[in-house]
């Protein structure tokens, strides 16, 4: 199941102009991240795949049918939504929260409750949880469970609009891999808000790098991103250029190069050869994020290390 956005629009009803000629093509089981800064139109446009946000211009196609022409109920069960805060109704338990998709697609108490035990299993939360009530978790074990509802209904596309916000930088990354192990093996089709340069180059086969007004400054994968900026814009906030993404090798007596990041921390060891025998793939073949990470990186020890995040609240715009 693919989303096509088509030339769409959004001018509130007050005169507000969210989104300007916005278009977009994901394909099926890939991930499309929407990334910038606040209030240039990401959750406007993540609405309008599941008809909360009707747009004013242009049309948004799912497995090629226009939304329009769908019952926004039935389409909303087929859509997995994330939203920005997890959304968790407050007087119900966990497990009864996650399975309210479920049920209102027609399971019955028991099978949902037990599809809700599976959907908080994948996302890593002890069954006991599912007991408890919303605000007697933490923050971020309250978006793994926005997570396992968006799963609970077996949708082939998830919208997740920040979902990882209000956690720290180590859950948030640990989550991170959780998403991209569930949107593998669950084969999803994604649509993921941020304003993290981080979480979207670590999460998008494509990344849309927006301005104010929904604009769209450059489309690409991670690494066209990074490699060919589009303008200003995005390499200020890519942070090329300012410094922050600038490595720095240094031969290794023992051959091959040391890797460093701006604050002199080491990240790792690019061996001899590398660079020049095949580590970047021929033009037109660019994996998707997940596999386009630096040469080295696949080695215990030799990861993104934390030094390699921006800190967070950092963003420019934010
Ligand atoms: N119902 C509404 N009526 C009028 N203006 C709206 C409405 N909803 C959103 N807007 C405006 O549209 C613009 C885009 O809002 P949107 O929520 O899509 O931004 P966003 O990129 O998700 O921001 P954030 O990162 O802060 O969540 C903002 O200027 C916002 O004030
Ligand atoms: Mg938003």
């Amino acid at each position: 199941m693919g989303i096509e956005f088509r030339n769409v629009g959004k001018t509130y009803p007050d005169g507000t102009t969210a989104v300007r000629d916005f278009s977009l093509d994901v394909p099926s089981r890939s991930t499309a991240v929407l990334l910038g800064s606040s209030g240039c139109g990401k959750t406007t446009l993540l609405r309008m795949v599941n008809r909360m946000v009707d747009p004013t211009e242009g049309a948004v196609l799912v497995d090629g049918e226009d939304v329009a022409q769908a019952a926004p109920v039935g389409l909303r069960r087929r859509i997995g939504y994330v939203m920005q805060s997890a959304g968790l109704l407050p007087h119900r338990r966990v497990i009864d929260n996650v399975a309210t998709v479920p049920r209102l697609n027609g399971a019955d108490r028991r099978e949902a409750r037990s599809r809700a035990q599976e959907m908080l299993e994948i996302v890593g939360l002890d069954a006991s949880l599912g007991r408890r009530y919303p605000d007697q978790l933490s923050g971020g074990q309250q978006q793994r469970v926005g997570v396992a509802r968006a799963l609970a209904g077996d949708p082939h596309i998830l919208l997740m609009d920040e979902p990882f916000g209000a956690v720290d930088p180590l859950v948030r990354r640990e989550l991170q891999t959780e998403i991209m192990r569930i949107r593998t093996e669950l084969e999803k089709t994604v649509v993921f808000v941020t304003h993290d340069v981080e979480e979207a180059l670590t999460l998008g086969d494509q990344v849309v790098v927006l301005r104010e007004g929904g604009e769209v400054a450059q489309t690409g994968t991670p690494r066209e991103l990074v490699e060919e900026p589009a303008d200003a814009f995005v390499a200020r906030f890519l942070g090329i250029g300012t410094g922050e993404r600038s490595l720095s090798a240094h031969r290794r007596a023992t051959g091959g190069w040391a890797i460093e990041d701006p604050n002199g921390r080491p990240l790792g060891v690019v061996e001899a050869g590398a660079l020049s025998s095949g580590a970047t793939s021929a033009p037109g073949t660019v994996p998707p994020a997940h596999e386009a990470a630096p040469p080295g990186s696949n080695q215990p020890g030799h990861g993104r290390s934390p030094g390699q995040r921006r800190p967070s609240g950092d963003e420019p715009g934010a």
